[in-house]
């Protein structure tokens, strides 16, 4: 079957027993790109998947693939189109070549916490982002939330002054390249699985991410330190496609949907504690890990929030506007 030749591609520390379904069943297979577990993604697939086998046992059976082995982000939404994976859940920094509209999420200093994430997706213009792709033919079943971003580089940053020259690591993202290039300094794009060799080898000097990235990745480990800048989210959309929604039975759809829904919110509730136990687990390892002055976080939103300028036209004012305003 599909899930023992995958499961015949793990090494033994990355095995996920990926379930072996019956015949008959519905098979959903998830692929994402981070650490089965301890993460806010990894985690929310390993519950979604065991809701989902236990409850729809006989109708319906997921199929969970991490760390990448079976899809990249880029690939991931071409492979929902044809069929070959069911769910995926990239960032929304990574949807450029389907709509603009999620430029709004990658606004740097946008967002003052996660209360006001939430209040931004739950409210009328987060719902009605998740129907941005329907053209091509891509369903947002939901917001799927990580965290906070902060930046780590081979030497101390405290100041965007510190970041100039250097070359950071970024999603694909031309609102990150933006940022970047905003300190001075120089973006490269690479897949997620290719950002601990690429700091590990000096291909870049650093990059930004959530803790629970930095930790499960290990990029703190060939990293000097990690700046708490607080400068990005980073959230994920739950994505499928409306050919293979439409091809369900609806009663195993609305079930389906339902799971979905509650193990979301249950996930987005347990995000903040997830990386807050990444960020012990660092600062335990020795890593320094910087705060900033409110002088120094100053100018670091001094330097990156010119960049919202560049990306009004494309995300849409009102939706910029609706985003502020969920900070209230
Ligand atoms: C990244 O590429 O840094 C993240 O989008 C990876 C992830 O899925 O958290």
């Amino acid at each position: 079957t599909a899930a023992t030749v995958a499961a015949g591609m793990f090494t033994a520390t990355q095995t996920v027993a990926a379930e072996a379904c019956d015949p008959g069943e519905v098979v959903i297979k998830f692929s994402h790109v981070v650490s089965a577990t301890g993460h806010p993604k990894g985690d929310f697939a390993t519950a979604l998947a065991e809701r989902v086998n236990t409850e729809m046992n006989g109708k319906a059976c997921m199929q969970v693939f991490p760390s990448s082995q079976l899809f990249d982000d880029d690939k991931v939404m071409e492979a929902l189109l044809l069929g070959d994976v069911q769910i995926a859940a990239p960032s929304l920094s990574k949807f450029e070549a389907y709509t603009l509209k999620y430029r709004v999420f990658d606004l740097p200093f946008l967002f003052s916490d996660m209360n006001a994430v939430n209040n931004f997706t739950q409210g009328p213009t987060g719902q009605e982002l998740l129907g941005a792709m329907s053209d091509i033919g891509f369903v947002g079943l939901g917001y799927v939330y990580n965290g906070i971003k902060h930046f780590s580089a081979n030497k101390p940053l405290l100041t965007p002054a510190d970041a100039a020259g250097l070359k950071f690591r970024v999603q694909t993202s031309d609102v990150a390249v933006a940022m970047i290039e905003a300190m001075e300094a120089n973006a490269q794009k690479l897949a997620f699985k290719e950002v601990y060799g690429a700091l590990q080898t000096g291909v870049v000097d650093g990059q930004e991410n959530t803790w629970s990235n930095i930790y499960t990745k290990k990029f703190f480990e060939v990293q000097d330190g990690i700046t708490e800048t607080s400068h990005q989210l980073l959230s994920y959309l739950a994505v499928t496609s409306q050919e293979w929604l439409d091809s369900l039975d609806p009663e195993v759809r609305d079930q389906f949907v339902t799971i979905f829904t509650e193990v979301t919110n249950e996930a987005n509730a347990r995000s903040s504690a997830i990386n807050e136990a990444n960020k012990q687990k660092i600062i335990e390892s020795g890593v320094e890990v910087r705060t900033l002055t409110p002088e120094q976080r100053e100018q670091w939103v001094v330097v990156m929030k010119p960049v919202w300028a560049k990306f009004a036209d494309d995300i849409g004012q009102d939706v910029i506007d609706a985003a502020v305003a969920a900070n209230n």
